[in-house]
């Protein structure tokens, strides 16, 4: 699937691997992403932030708690905000015992390293995550998708969507790149209202499979936007969203939903 035509795209479903894919392999990893890309799904979503010194790198929560080795190697900083370490002190952390033996010694990955990761045709959602503690975030993926000679080939070959929970962040990405697909994420679907406000800066619209009914479903559609749900990880879940009408499915275990969906 490309997302060159989007919102109108080609009508087929499109499988994205949540955080690479981060049911089989420790979250937002190069492992992850790689095992995402051979899924069979046809994008990975990733989540960006900007270290201290304003390097790009993959890391979806705000502290370094939860996934990461922090209060071995800078204890004390566990609940510091991840944006407050330099790029240096970040490859200081192991983010993959957290989720397995197999995975020790797993870094935090630089933005440019996801574009090597990727294998065939795989595409990318960039998540703009949290973007109020990485000022200039907006500008640094644009700039990438514009000048870097693997990003700007996804983005030509429709293989980028650029998404954030922030709408602020998302008008920020759009006045810098309207050619480049865009979501808005948000827990559950707002009033037509607020989805036509949406449909003026985003192709698309994200939210919590558990949230969305029929009548959320038809007010996005009606607001001309495509419709994405998370973290679908069960068939069930899938097949709930595909008969809403849903054409984006983020999971954490793409492979067993592509499986799914092939044997449709
Ligand atoms: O694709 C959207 C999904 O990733 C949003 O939730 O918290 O996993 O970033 P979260
Ligand atoms: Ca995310």
């Amino acid at each position: 699937p490309v997302l060159a035509d989007s919102p109108k795209h080609n009508g087929e479903t499109i499988l994205i691997g949540h955080r690479g894919a981060a049911g089989v392999a420790p979250e937002n990893t190069i492992s992850a992403i790689e095992t995402g890309s051979r899924s069979g799904a046809g994008f990975v979503e990733i989540d960006i932030q900007l270290s201290a010194d304003g390097v790009p790198f993959i890391f979806h929560d705000d502290t370094p708690a939860r996934t990461s080795n922090v209060a071995e190697v800078f204890p004390g900083r566990e609940n510091d905000p991840i944006t407050s370490f330099t790029w240096d002190e970040l490859q200081r952390l192991d983010v993959g015992s957290y989720f397995s033996e197999q995975f020790v010694g797993e870094k935090i990955p630089h933005f440019d390293d996801v574009a090597d990761a990727l294998t065939g045709e795989t595409g990318v959602f960039i998540e703009i995550k949290s973007p109020a503690k990485s000022p200039g975030v907006e500008q640094v993926v644009a700039d990438y998708l514009k000048t870097d000679p693997q990003w700007s080939a996804l983005e030509a070959g429709g293989k980028i969507e650029v998404l954030s929970f922030d709408a602020a962040s998302n008008k920020r990405f759009a006045a810098l790149a309207p050619e480049v697909p865009l979501q808005q994420l948000l827990g559950s679907v707002p009033s037509a209202t607020e989805l036509e406000e949406i449909a003026s800066y985003a192709d698309s619209f994200g939210t919590s499979y558990r949230t969305l009914d029929a009548a959320g479903a038809e007010r996005v559609k009606n607001a001309g936007l495509g419709l994405g749900v998370y973290t679908v990880n069960s068939v069930q879940a899938a097949q709930a969203s595909l008969e809403l009408g849903v054409e984006r499915l983020t999971g954490d275990f793409p492979a067993q939903i592509h499986r799914h969906l092939k044997g449709q």
